[in-house]
C-alpha cells in the first residue's frame, strides 16, 4: 500500500505519462521525484527516430530536478501500464545510483506498486568512490 505522499507521487507520474513520446514503442512511461526542498518533478519518455537517442521516464524526471537545482532526491516513482509494476531499465538504474535516491517505487495504472532501494535495483555499482 502507497501511503499519501507515495500517492501524489504516483499520481504526478500516471499524469505525465499522458504527454509521452512514444511514436515507436508506444509504451508510455511516467516518473515523478520528490527533491529535498519537497518540490515534485515530472518526466515521460521520448523517443527519436534514432532509437538509441531515446530517453526514459525516470531519466527525464531526475534530471528536470537537477536542472531545477535540487541535489537530493528522496523517492522516485515510475509508472506504465501492466500487469506488473514497471522496472527501470539499467541505463536509468545507474542514474538513480548516481543521485543515491533511497527509495524507489515501481507502479502500475492500477496502482500495484513495488519498492526498492537503489542499492537493490544496482548491487556493487560503478560510482564516484570508484574513481579514488
Ligand atoms: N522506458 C522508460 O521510459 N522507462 C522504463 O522504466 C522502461 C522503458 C521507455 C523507453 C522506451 O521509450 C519505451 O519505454 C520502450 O522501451
Amino acid at each position: 500500500m502507497m501511503d499519501a505522499l507515495e500517492k501524489e507521487l504516483w499520481q504526478a507520474a500516471v499524469k505525465v505519462r499522458q504527454n509521452a513520446y512514444t511514436p515507436y514503442s508506444r509504451f508510455k512511461v511516467g516518473a515523478a521525484v520528490l527533491a529535498a526542498s519537497g518540490k515534485i518533478y515530472t518526466g515521460c519518455n521520448i523517443e527519436n527516430a534514432s532509437y538509441g537517442l531515446t530517453c526514459c521516464a525516470e531519466r527525464n524526471a531526475i534530471f528536470a530536478a537537477v536542472c531545477a537545482g535540487e541535489r537530493e532526491l528522496k523517492l522516485l516513482c515510475v509508472t506504465a501500464e501492466g500487469e506488473l509494476p514497471v522496472a527501470p531499465c539499467g541505463a536509468c538504474r545507474q542514474v538513480i545510483a548516481e543521485f543515491a535516491i533511497p527509495k524507489i517505487i515501481m507502479t502500475n495504472l492500477q496502482g500495484s506498486a513495488k519498492t526498492m532501494t537503489a542499492e537493490e535495483l544496482l548491487p556493487y555499482s560503478f560510482g564516484a568512490a570508484s574513481m579514488e
